[in-house]
């Protein structure tokens, strides 16, 4: 009788409320979006940067986030990626949450490209190395890691009987061959973007325009699932903005997902499929770029805007 009530009361509305938590989503076999974002938190000494985000990422958005100086854009960004660790909540790219310590974050991180504003190639090395060092690292790291495997399968194999013998897992590659498809690959990204007779020079011998452009395909060369932009223009000369945004543009329009945290409102209301607005750790606002330049709700948004615009 007990479990008949217990059975109906939960059957009924207000005792059958889902658990809508990421993880039990995922629990329950159903889609998460590539970057959810949820209760993040993230705190410095006393000061609140990211006060309680909750949002998601699907793919092919583009998202950009916009507001005041301080108001946690980058600190955000930094969180999608764990560069930055959050003091609380989660963040699930591809349904795994990066915030978990036993996920292997750097297994997803590769699959995110980072931005930065200020360029960040490797100045002691040519571009060519700038952009096939993490493709060549983690090439030859999952080589050595599925030679290791076999060496130990081989080994215990000697111990099983003819019919229980494991088989080797397929080793499709050498060395050789990942460094020469890095290359290949570099000189394609290269040649993109018109910079293919750069690849032997060292980046100090580059204008800003280019080392960023620079920066961008080194990302793509890990072929990301997503790229994070962080104000990819701010640190260029005027003259040079033009181009590096242009590359962008050019990758939103081949279906890229990106999360670009910008001053360029021009920009953003172009190229953005969705605007945040960001202000005191909290996203005030958000919406297509019609609804936040054209019709701003948000007292604070009203503001900032009427200061860049
Ligand atoms: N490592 C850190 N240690 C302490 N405080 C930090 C750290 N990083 C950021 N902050 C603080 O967190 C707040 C948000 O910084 P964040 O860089 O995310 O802002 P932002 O919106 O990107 O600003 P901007 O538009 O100037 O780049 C600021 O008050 C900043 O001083
Ligand atoms: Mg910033």
């Amino acid at each position: 009788m007990k479990e008949e009530v217990k059975r109906q009361l939960l059957a009924s509305d207000a005792y059958a409320e889902e658990d809508v938590s990421v993880a039990a989503r995922l629990a329950r076999g159903e889609r998460v979006a590539l970057i959810e974002v949820e209760n993040l938190t993230k705190k410095f000494g006393d000061l609140v940067v990211l006060d309680d985000i909750t949002e998601k990422v699907e793919q092919g958005e583009k998202v950009a986030i916009i507001g005041p100086s301080g108001s946690g854009k980058s600190t955000f960004l930094r969180c999608l990626n764990v560069l930055e660790d959050p003091t609380s909540g989660a963040v699930y790219f591809e349904g795994a949450n990066l915030v978990d310590k036993k996920v292997d974050i750097n297994l997803h991180r590769r699959r995110m490209g980072m931005v930065f504003q200020q360029f960040n190639l490797f100045n002691n090395m040519n571009v060519l190395k700038n952009i096939t060092l993490a493709p060549v690292h983690i090439g030859l790291h999952d080589l050595r890691k599925t030679k290791a495997k076999n060496a130990l399968l081989r080994f215990t194999n000697l111990f099983r009987s003819a019919a229980n013998k494991k088989t080797l897992l397929p080793v499709q590659t050498s060395a050789k061959k990942i460094r020469e498809d890095a290359k290949q690959n570099a000189l394609r990204l290269l040649a993109r973007i018109g910079l293919a007779d750069k690849a032997n020079v060292y980046p100090s011998t580059l204008s800003g325009g280019q080392r960023q452009r620079i920066a961008i395909v080194r990302a793509l060369a890990m072929n990301p699932k997503v790229m994070l932009f962080d104000e990819p223009t701010s640190a260029l000369d005027p003259e040079m903005v033009g181009e590096v945004l242009e590359l962008i543009k050019e990758l939103a329009d081949e279906g890229m997902t990106m999360v670009i945290v910008t001053h360029e409102m021009g920009f953003a209301r172009e190229v953005a499929t969705r605007v945040l607005f960001m202000d005191g750790g909290k996203i005030q606002e958000q919406g297509t770029p019609q609804q936040i330049f054209g019709d701003p709700q948000n007292e604070r948004l009203k503001d900032f805007l009427s200061k860049v615009l």
